[in-house]
């Protein structure tokens, strides 16, 4: 066998996995009115067929009444019996694949709480505020709600131990629990505030009240932050010592991540973090006490997983969105089909949807969240589609296609695959890109129902030639180029020309890159890689990397200022001279930053020239992608999958 530590069965507790891989908590808000549905039983049971060893469930709160936050996240409730019969569909779907399955608890929201109802104030360890609406804060709660929640997290566990659950996920990170916990949110004078003894109390009442109601042999994990990742928020030493006076309690193992909601991309790391990213911190617990670690956080592959194992530096591997992207990942590692594995590109859309109150989606697994619908059926009616354009949308509609029975020309007018993504795979940063790139290359080359043919341009005529039954258009979008006077000059290139021939260009000391979107911000982080020091962004929005989804947009800010790259916004581009360029500002006074080399990345602008000149001819058309309006890889995928379906 291949990772013979990463698939050697082993113990939480008194509970058996199967291996050492456990699914990570992952809201993915398919829930309807704060139920499980069918959707989110379907979506576990992909990942336990897949070979997960443990899952542990999405955030599950375990009463309303004292604490009905978040509103807008549909977390279930499990406060009755009347909720058993939702979650023993879930535990019995999961146990028929030998997955074990722990359901995530948590006592309380506390300062996360969004949408603030009138008569109902968010309630925290003390008044704090709010994160999303610093201006409102939680009251206080009394010492009275405090043994309530207590009670009602005892009595939640019991009803989970009932409906099925092999161990109870004590969460303590980030919600109601952390902020009990941690000296930054809890400033309560009474006996659950103050010294760390106090401030564990919520904690270790809460695991009392559990098991008083599974018992003492029934599996507890408990999840807590190794650091808050922010100036004053918990540091590491502290929760050392946390997990020192948690040791005696029989917990069967500790989850560590690092990060919290004010540093999230050290919670749900992107492409700007590094591989691993709670690793170290976790292996210090790990040294200082005697209870089972599971780690999580980027953990890129089984081979980095199985090297952690064997090194003894953690005892289980969480993965979150690797499971999302594959849910076969570890039937696929075990046989050592690697190749084979889609995977997550570290992106953030799936969790910055639902920030924003949507259910999840991928990236580049459209059918995660459609696992109720089963594969795509074989198609009744095989039809010849000729697809136009080889990008994501282009590869990813082909892909279905032909798996659906579809014989599918897939013509491309370069030389090459993969469109814009070429493109957006070359910083090493994006090596998980790169890795999406080659995987879904092979899909399309492995496939005998794809005719690959490159060089090939589709137009009208092509289209007569071929005579297809359907044509999806898929050709993209080009570089925007502003007419200013200077953009001819040696001295300016394109990004997109840039990255893939960086070996190629004379590129200066001094850049300036005009437009600070993602593709500016994206080359600014490659041009460093490249050892250039010099980099300056200028863009005439007022803030730099408005395209990019808000958490993503976070941690790219962050990066950005780490690697040094300077900014100036609210300036528009006006001329290139041979000293640099000059820019208007609001006011519309000039002025001149110098640089050896402007690279323009102003954008992208669709090209629906095919679409337009071929709809009226042809009964069955689609267009799908940036040829529709430049966006992103999540809406090429999905709009792509949506058409797969429906020819
Ligand atoms: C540098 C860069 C970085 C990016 N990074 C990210 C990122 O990190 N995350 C993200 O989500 N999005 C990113 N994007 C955006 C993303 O790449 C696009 O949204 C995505 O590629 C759109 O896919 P598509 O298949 O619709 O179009 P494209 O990727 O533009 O592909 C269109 C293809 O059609 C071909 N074509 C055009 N006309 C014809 C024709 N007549 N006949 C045959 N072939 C034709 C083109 O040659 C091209 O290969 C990035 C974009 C760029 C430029
Ligand atoms: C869409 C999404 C939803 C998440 N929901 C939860 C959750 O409900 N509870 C929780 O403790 N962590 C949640 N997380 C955090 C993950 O459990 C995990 O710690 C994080 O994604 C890092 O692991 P990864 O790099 O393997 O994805 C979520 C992450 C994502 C991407
Ligand atoms: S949306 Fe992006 S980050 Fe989330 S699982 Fe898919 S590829 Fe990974």
């Amino acid at each position: 066998m291949k990772y013979p530590k990463l698939f050697e069965p082993a113990n939480i507790g008194s509970m058996t996995l199967k291996n050492r891989i456990v699914l990570s908590p992952l809201h993915a808000n398919f829930t309807v009115c704060d139920k499980y549905t069918d959707r989110f039983v379907k979506y576990y049971e992909e990942r336990a067929k897949g070979g997960a060893g443990l899952i542990i469930t999405a955030h599950i709160k375990a009463e309303k009444d004292i604490d009905p936050y978040p509103k807008t996240f549909g977390y279930p409730i499990f406060d009755s019996a009347a909720e058993i019969k939702y979650f023993t569909d879930l535990t019995e779907t999961v146990h028929k694949y030998g997955t074990k399955i722990a359901i995530e608890l948590s006592p309380g929201t506390g300062r996360i709480a969004d949408e603030p109802l009138p008569d109902k104030r968010p309630v925290g360890p003390s008044e704090i505020p709010l994160l999303t609406m610093p201006d409102v804060k939680t009251r206080e709660l009394t010492k009275d709600e405090i043994k309530q929640l207590v009670k009602s997290y005892g009595k939640a566990a019991g009803l989970a131990k009932a409906a099925g659950f092999d161990a109870i996920y004590v969460h303590f990170l980030a919600y109601l629990g952390d902020q009990f916990l941690s000296s930054c949110w809890n400033h309560r004078q009474d006996e659950y505030g103050g010294s760390l003894e106090n401030r564990m109390r919520f904690l270790l009442e809460c695991i009392e009240s559990v098991r008083a109601n599974v018992g003492d042999d029934f599996p507890l994990i408990v999840g807590i932050a190794l650091d808050h990742g922010f100036a004053g928020g918990r540091e590491l030493e502290e929760t050392i010592e946390i997990a020192k006076r948690l040791e005696p309690l029989n917990i069967g193992a500790l989850h560590l991540r690092r990060g919290s909601y004010d540093a999230m991309s050290l919670l749900i790391p992107t492409p700007y973090v590094k591989d691993g990213i709670a690793v170290d911190y976790a292996y210090e617990v790990k040294k200082a006490v005697n209870i089972p670690i599971i780690v999580d956080g980027k953990l890129p592959n089984a081979a980095y997983c199985e090297k952690l194992l064997e090194e003894g530096k953690t005892d289980f591997v969480g993965i979150a969105r690797q499971f999302v992207t594959d849910p076969y990942w570890p039937k696929k590692a075990k046989a050592g089909k690697e190749d084979d594995i889609l995977p997550c590109i570290r992106c953030v859309q799936c969790i910055n949807r639902v920030f924003f109150s949507k259910s999840s989606a991928c990236s580049v697994n459209p059918q995660f969240g459609r696992e109720f619908e089963g594969p795509l059926p074989k198609t009744k009616e095989p039809k010849q589609v000729l697809v136009a354009g080889a990008g994501p949308a282009g590869m990813t509609v082909a892909k279905f296609l032909a798996e659906r029975g579809h014989s599918v020309i897939l013509a491309e007018k370069s030389g090459e695959l993969g469109g814009h993504l070429i493109k957006a795979a070359v910083p090493a940063y994006k090596k998980e890109t790169a890795a999406y790139l080659r995987w879904l290359k092979k899909q399309v080359e492995e496939n005998p129902n794809v005719d690959i043919r490159l060089n090939t341009e589709v137009t009208p005529e092509f289209v007569s030639s071929v005579r297809p039954d359907a044509v999806v258009v898929c050709t993209g979008s080009a570089p925007y180029v502003p007419a200013v006077p200077g953009i001819d000059r040696s001295n300016v290139k394109l990004a997109t020309n840039l990255l893939v021939n960086y070996k190629d260009e004379e590129v200066g000391d001094k850049i300036v890159i005009v437009g600070a979107g993602l593709v500016g911000c994206e080359t600014a982080l490659f041009l460093k890689e490249q050892g250039k020091k010099d980099i300056t962004l200028v863009d005439m929005l007022p803030e730099v990397a408005q395209d990019v989804i808000y958490l993503a947009r976070l941690s790219l800010l962050e990066k950005l200022q780490e690697e040094q790259i300077n900014s100036r916004t609210g300036l528009k581009l006006k001329e290139i001279i041979p000293e640099g360029i000059i820019v208007e500002d609001e006011k519309g006074e000039t002025q001149t930053i110098n640089a050896d080399t402007v690279i323009i990345a102003t954008g992208l602008t669709s090209d629906n020239k095919l679409y337009e000149s071929l709809k009226d001819e042809m009964e069955e058309i689609y267009a799908i992608g940036d040829c529709i309006s430049p966006r992103k890889f999540i809406d090429a995928v999905q709009e792509a999958y949506a058409i797969a379906k429906i020819i």
